[in-house]
């Protein structure tokens, strides 16, 4: 019977008949037989085959079986008498589909920087750091919906191409069927777009928020999980150009009952990963960071920290660091100040709440001051703001204010100011970095590491 890997080496008893496919890791001659480990994804660990001199074109079967080459192979487990496995596989009969020429294959036995992997975006998912991260993905993403659904909210998809701006940053990439080799470049911004496909300039989203603000006004508790768009400069170890985003957003909802469902969501979905991804999470621990599990135990268990804005620019002004970027009220908080406080102060995850209004998002609510907004951030240790949320003005007055002082349009804004005419409630919700969340869980230092296919400036291979 075909088996996975992961399988077989969890479950497989001696003198079982079975069959495997994979790829081949690493080869090993020694007089009279031969042993090869192969992967098939499912596993950290390889199965180890032995293939006895006795198999049918032994000698030329081995000499193309090299690193990289993919086979099937049928025969019965036996216990392994070698160190490192429980239980190996006695090869009877091999289909090798594609051999790998030991020449160029660019995976060697040997380790290599993750710098150089990139490089190779079609073949690096095959090597153990990688493989690990993807599978460490997948548990969280089946985590998210898992926690999002036991609460019965609803999972709901929000447009990819918009024609609003979320954040009003002005971050978006433009979405065009003009065909701009027809524009000189340096006349782009003339563009006529009452020509274009949707007859007014269309965007790639920055965030789902807005929409899922419609949905939350309808369904009480919704969430989206979906990609997202920031012509920022991404050139950073945390920023893409495309990356995912986990938006919950609730109806009847405040900034403490945001911060409550961010925490317990938070904790379950490292709970999740270390129960059902050990073997994975114990790789990160010993060969990327050596504090992961720690962490991942110490947020499962203890309560995170919560602080104002203003508490927090008090800690950075008594603390005897210095930092490049000044510690002011009213100034945002830059990613050092972020990392002091969560990774040297605290040491576990910071909740960060009530921020100036001037540099926070038109759509967080107004504070009794005047002069704060009900905005949460989580800071992370090692990689600073995981999570941005808030509760969301829901006064038709006060948002139009605050839309215009912002120096946006109302005009474009006229469904969102809609749903304050038409039973507005109180609501609140956060956006989840998804590729952060990996980070955050796996140690890995480059957020290019954790997604695929990255996209950052001057880089989108594929
Ligand atoms: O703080 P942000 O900009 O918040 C929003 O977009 C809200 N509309 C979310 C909401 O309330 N529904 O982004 C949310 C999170 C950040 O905390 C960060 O983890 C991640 O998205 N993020 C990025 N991740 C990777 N690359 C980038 N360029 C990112 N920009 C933001
Ligand atoms: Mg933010």
């Amino acid at each position: 019977m075909m088996r996975r890997i992961a399988d077989v080496l969890k479950q497989g008893q001696p003198d079982e008949a079975i069959e495997v496919q994979g790829w081949v890791r690493t080869k090993r001659e020694s007089k009279g037989f031969s042993f090869l480990e192969i992967n098939d994804g499912s596993a950290l660990a390889n199965l180890q085959v032995v293939f006895p001199e006795q198999l049918p074109n032994y000698v030329d079967l081995i000499k193309r079986l090299n690193t990289g080459a993919s086979l099937q192979v049928a025969g019965v487990l036996v216990a392994s008498p070698g160190k490192g496995q429980r239980i190996e596989l006695k090869a009877a009969t091999v289909t090798l589909y594609g051999e790998a020429d030991p020449d160029s294959y660019p995976l060697q036995k040997k380790r290599h920087s993750f710098e150089f992997l990139r490089t190779l975006g079609h073949l690096r998912p095959r090597t153990n750091t990688l493989g690990a991260v993807f599978r460490v993905r997948n548990a969280c993403a089946t985590a998210i919906h898992q926690f999002f659904q036991q609460r019965g909210f609803l999972w709901v998809h929000t447009p990819i191409i918009t024609t609003s701006d979320c954040e009003g940053a002005g971050e978006m990439f433009t979405v065009t069927s003009l065909d701009l080799k027809q524009v000189p470049q340096t006349e782009t911004q003339g563009v006529d777009y009452s020509q274009d496909f949707f007859g007014r300039p269309a965007y790639l989203t920055v965030s789902g928020q807005l929409e899922a603000e419609i949905m939350a006004l309808a369904f009480t508790n919704v969430y989206t999980f979906g990609p997202t768009f920031r012509a920022e400069n991404s050139n950073t170890s945390r920023h893409l150009a495309e990356f995912w985003m986990v938006e919950p957003e609730m109806a009847f909802c405040d900034l403490e009952g945001d911060m409550d469902l961010a925490e317990a969501f938070l904790k379950y979905v490292f709970q999740y990963v270390l129960e059902h991804c050990s073997e994975d999470m114990a790789f990160f621990n010993t060969r990327i960071d050596n504090s992961v599990l720690a962490t991942a135990e110490n947020i499962v268990s203890h309560e995170f920290v919560r602080l104002t804005y203003t508490e927090a620019i008090a800690q950075l002004q008594k603390s005897d660091r210095s930092f490049e970027y000044a510690v002011e009220w009213g100034l945002d908080l830059q990613s050092e100040h972020e990392r002091y406080l969560a990774e040297e102060l605290f040491q576990k995850p910071v909740i960060v709440t009530d921020y100036p209004a001037q540099i926070k998002a038109f759509y967080m609510r107004l504070s009794e001051d005047g002069q704060t907004v009900r905005a949460m951030d989580i800071l992370a240790p090692k990689i600073g703001e995981i999570i941005g949320g808030s509760q969301r003005e829901e006064r038709l007055e006060v948002l139009e204010q605050r839309i215009r002082a912002q120096g946006l349009d109302p005009a474009i804004y006229w469904w969102y100011l809609d749903l304050r005419r038409y039973g507005t409630v109180p609501h609140a919700g956060f956006g989840l970095g998804f590729e952060r969340l990996v980070q955050f869980m796996t140690g890995m230092t480059n957020i290019r590491d954790v997604i695929p296919f990255p996209r950052s400036p001057l880089n989108a291979e594929f």
